[in-house]
């Protein structure tokens, strides 16, 4: 099974969204596709559709008092096995701070059914603690999902060290396999800003003994459609919602690039994979034309000023850096909604 990580300690990125609708697009390709939701908020479980009751079981039974796994595993879709959170998770941040060996109980509780699925993706919660350090441990991959703002970068490099730290220390294997952007709007000055930061970035770091040398900025960009988010409201992917939106063709594009299977592929001198027609995320010609979407006014507003996002001050974690098992690191909380 190959298993992914999808994570950026900030809320609102896309991480749910794109665990849902990458999940659901690799299993219309065939892959037997696990899902475990590991945020406290159940957006991924609400997204098919699933909201446990006080006596269902949830992944918060397999961390805290080790369920075994195939107990609260339900088959949601056709080759699509979610593991649901609800509330309950919260508190496992608290709880598992005085278990030894807390940081490997998923990757642990994952041997059991590593042979039934082809590829496990994991929706992070909005923090760097220890849910999303088990995810860190279980997984070989990573994939970071990004909005295209300035902000939204600000928290790369913490998110990077807790990588690094990580692979030094717990999981060797563990690599940056890439960075999606979510409500992408290519034609917005910033967002072509960042873009070129984020490609000078990976590019600096090819050859480098870092988890991201050899990550890339995913050819396909997800744009901002409605769709994505009235599914989402419905417990509906976007494939049984509204299978020819914009929002569909981008994530069954980027299950294609996820698998390497992307037809008419190329990798470019950065690593990107670019095809010979525009692929859809880039496209001038095939803008947003969703209604009732005013968010789109509101962060050109908000975000005007272009300030250059730099990611260039990512760099390694200092040698004295904190043990991750220590409650200071893998205790903290960072959300912003
Ligand atoms: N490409 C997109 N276009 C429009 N809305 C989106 C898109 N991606 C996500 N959303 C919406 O933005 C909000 C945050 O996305 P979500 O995937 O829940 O982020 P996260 O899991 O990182 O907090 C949700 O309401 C979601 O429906
Ligand atoms: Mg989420």
């Amino acid at each position: 099974m190959r298993r992914i990580a999808v994570i950026n300690q900030k809320g609102g990125v896309g991480k749910t969204t794109t665990t849902a609708n990458l999940g659901a697009a690799l299993a219309q390709g065939g892959q037997r596709v696990l899902l475990i939701d590991l945020d406290p908020q159940a957006h991924l479980s609400l997204h098919f559709g699933v909201e446990l009751q006080d006596a269902d079981a949830s992944i918060y039974d397999v961390l805290a008092s080790a369920t075994p796994i195939r107990e609260v595993s339900r088959q949601v879709r056709e080759n699509v096995t979610l593991i649901a959170a609800d509330v309950d998770l919260a508190g496992a941040e608290a709880e598992l701070v005085s278990v030894t060996g807390r940081e490997v109980l998923l990757r642990e509780a994952l041997e059991a059914v590593d042979a039934d699925h082809d590829i496990l993706l994991i929706d992070c919660p909005p923090s760097l603690g220890v849910l999303t350090i088990n995810a860190l441990v279980a997984v070989d991959e990573i994939i970071i999902p990004l909005q295209a703002h300035f902000l939204a970068l600000q928290g790369l490099s913490r998110l990077l060290n807790t990588v690094t730290l990580v692979r030094q220390r717990i999981n060797p294997q563990l690599v940056v396999s890439g960075i999606v952007l979510c409500m992408h709007e290519s034609t917005t000055r910033l967002a072509g800003e960042v873009v070129d930061d984020l490609t000078g970035f990976l590019k600096t770091a090819r050859g480098a003994d870092t988890p991201w040398s050899d990550a890339r900025l995913f050819s396909t960009y997800i744009r901002r459609n409605i769709k994505l988010a009235e599914s989402a409201s419905f417990g509906q992917t976007v494939f049984d919602y509204a299978p020819k939106s914009n929002g569909a063709a981008d994530y069954a594009r980027l299950a294609l690039e996820v698998k390497g299977d992307l037809p008419d592929g190329r990798a470019d001198a950065d690593g990107h994979t670019t095809t010979s027609e525009s692929p859809p995320g880039r496209s001038p010609e095939n803008v947003e034309v969703d209604s009732g979407d005013n968010e789109k006014h509101s962060m050109r507003e908000t975000y005007a000023p272009p300030a250059r996002a730099k990611v260039v001050a990512v760099e390694s974690p200092p040698a004295s850096s904190p043990d991750i098992s220590a409650p200071t690191v893998v205790g903290s909380v960072e959300s912003s909604g």
